[in-house]
């Protein structure tokens, strides 16, 4: 199975700090089945330069691939989790940020975020340039004031969204990630994995709770999307309308 999110890359942002950590998470990783993974490391507008961002992530990426060849690890792809900025529709650099080269965006939000020109940038992105959005850890966002119209918003328009698998493991986002899953607004599960003791990755547990609280086929249907993903992003078949 792919996991679409994780800061896995070896001290470039507040994911792994060490090589030697990057390893530890990924052999877990692939002890709880997840087969293959895109490193997405943070990228903010305001405070990062594009150059430095492409340089340094690349450095990390092909140390983390040498550094890995000879071990039982997923393999490893290049993305990255870009926080939202006002104009970022019109970007003309949005190539170096979608998930390993594809047509898809993880955009990290904030509640303060989700508002009318948002949803016009999301339109655009995917009508105009093609490019699908999948919004990072959407039920992070429920303290927002048009939450509720968010989630219809995504839902009718074929944008797509992540949920962390931690969250199941929080009490405070049951209600949220019941009502997401009642809405069949849950295109993809990820890890989110930073580290092995704060926020290590929870992909196993998740699933079976997902399994048993909305069933198996929500469980078997979010692994579909996983592959189709991969699917996608390898170049291996276009899967442009994942719902
Ligand atoms: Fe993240």
């Amino acid at each position: 199975m792919l996991d679409i999110h994780s800061h896995i890359l070896p001290a470039v942002d507040d994911g792994a700090k060490t090589t030697e950590e990057s390893i530890a998470i990924l052999e877990e990783m692939y002890r709880q089945g997840i087969t293959d993974v895109i490193a997405t490391p943070h990228f903010y507008p305001h405070a990062h330069n594009l150059e430095d961002f492409i340089t340094i992530t690349r450095k990390a990426f092909s140390l983390l691939k040498e550094n890995t060849k000879a071990k039982k690890v997923p393999n490893i792809f290049l993305g990255c989790e870009i926080l939202y900025y006002s104009g970022i529709s019109k970007s003309s650099e949005l190539k170096h940020f979608t998930l390993n080269g594809s047509c898809f965006l993880l955009l990290e939000l904030t509640p303060g975020l989700i508002n009318d020109d948002l949803f016009d940038e999301l339109l655009y992105l995917k009508e105009e340039r093609k490019i699908i959005p999948i919004i990072a850890h959407i039920e992070r966002y429920k303290t927002a004031k048009k939450y509720k119209k968010f989630i219809k918003f995504v839902k009718d328009n074929g944008i797509l969204t992540q949920v962390n698998a931690t969250s199941f493991l929080i009490k405070d986002y049951s209600k949220t990630l019941d009502k997401l899953f009642a809405e069949n607004a849950v295109t993809f599960i990820g890890t989110d994995s930073h580290s092995m003791d704060k926020r290590p990755p929870f992909m196993d547990i998740a699933l079976e709770k997902i399994a048993q609280k909305y069933g198996n086929e929500i469980k078997e249907k979010l692994i579909e999307n996983a592959n189709k993903l991969y699917l996608d992003i390898t170049g291996k078949e276009n899967f442009n309308e994942i719902q």
